[in-house]
């Protein structure tokens, strides 16, 4: 699946999800700009996809912030051209019990989970617009499916994510832009690993016994941005080795 000529976004690419997404983009073909709040960190994942033989430019961005999105934007087009391909990966997550949730705890999760994919969206789109062509694929949650206790924050900011993603599809459908979301299981990844959750235990209680890796869900990704995948619009990929089915 050829993305030459392509050029790709992939919030959050410093690590874990997004640095497999962007590793497995430029694989395809696509120049891929590594956005992330970890500047050095995008800057190795960018030199990762360099001599893996891929062309890559890392930008420190905060997807909460317009004017961080404007800067890394500009970047990029100067830098590798207009963008048709958005990966909204970038994501924080959180383990607390509702009574003990503050205001500050569910705004900041909102900002970064929700608005930060609403201002990326906002902010691209016109390039996609002007090409008549798009890709957008927005990394939500399987915990959108199943529910998770104490993470109340974090689910209902990935199922507004969910929703976001059906009304741009509506919106774009006819201009050539599609937009999907895919729905990882547990992923190993520094995100995980950081977390309460017990990857190993979580792995064995699933269906596959294994953990998901990024790869897996680059694998999804790769297809949904491809030409091949141009009349699946509004769906949500589930990429959770049977964990959940809908
Ligand atoms: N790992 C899992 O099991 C799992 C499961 C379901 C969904 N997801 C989702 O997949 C995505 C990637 O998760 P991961 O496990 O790779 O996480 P991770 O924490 O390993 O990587 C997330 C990356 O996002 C970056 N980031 C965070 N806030 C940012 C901001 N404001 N601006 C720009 N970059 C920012 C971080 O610096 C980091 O490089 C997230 O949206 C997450 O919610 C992960």
């Amino acid at each position: 699946m050829s993305l030459r000529g392509k050029v790709a976004v992939v919030t959050g690419g410093a690590r874990g999800i997004g640095r497999g997404i962007g590793l497995r983009l430029a694989q395809d073909g696509a120049a891929v700009a590594v956005w992330d709040v970890d500047g050095a960190g995008a800057r190795a994942a960018a030199d990762a996809i360099a001599q893996s033989g891929g062309a890559a430019i890392a930008c420190a961005a905060d997807i909460r912030s317009p004017d961080s999105i404007a800067a890394a934007l500009a970047r990029t087009r100067s830098e590798l051209g207009s963008v048709t391909i958005l990966v909204n990966n970038a994501g924080i997550s959180g383990f607390c019990a509702l009574l003990d949730l503050t205001e500050e705890m569910w705004d900041r999760m909102m900002q970064v989970n929700l608005k930060g994919p609403f201002l990326c969206a906002r902010a691209i789109v016109p390039d996609m617009l002007a090409a008549g062509w798009g890709r957008i694929v927005n990394i939500s949650s399987s915990s959108t499916q199943s529910g998770a206790r104490n993470m109340s924050h974090y689910v209902a900011s990935k199922s507004g994510v969910a929703g976001f993603t059906k009304a741009l599809a509506m919106e774009f459908a006819s201009k050539g832009i599609t937009v999907n979301a895919i729905a990882p299981g547990f992923v190993d990844t520094p995100m995980l690993r950081g977390s309460p959750v017990n990857i190993e235990a979580a792995a064995a209680a699933s269906p596959m016994g294994r953990p998901g890796q990024p790869e897996d869900i680059a694998a999804a990704c790769s297809y949904l941005v491809s030409e091949a995948a141009g009349y699946i619009t509004g769906q949500t990929i589930s990429v959770n080795g049977g964990r959940y089915l809908l």
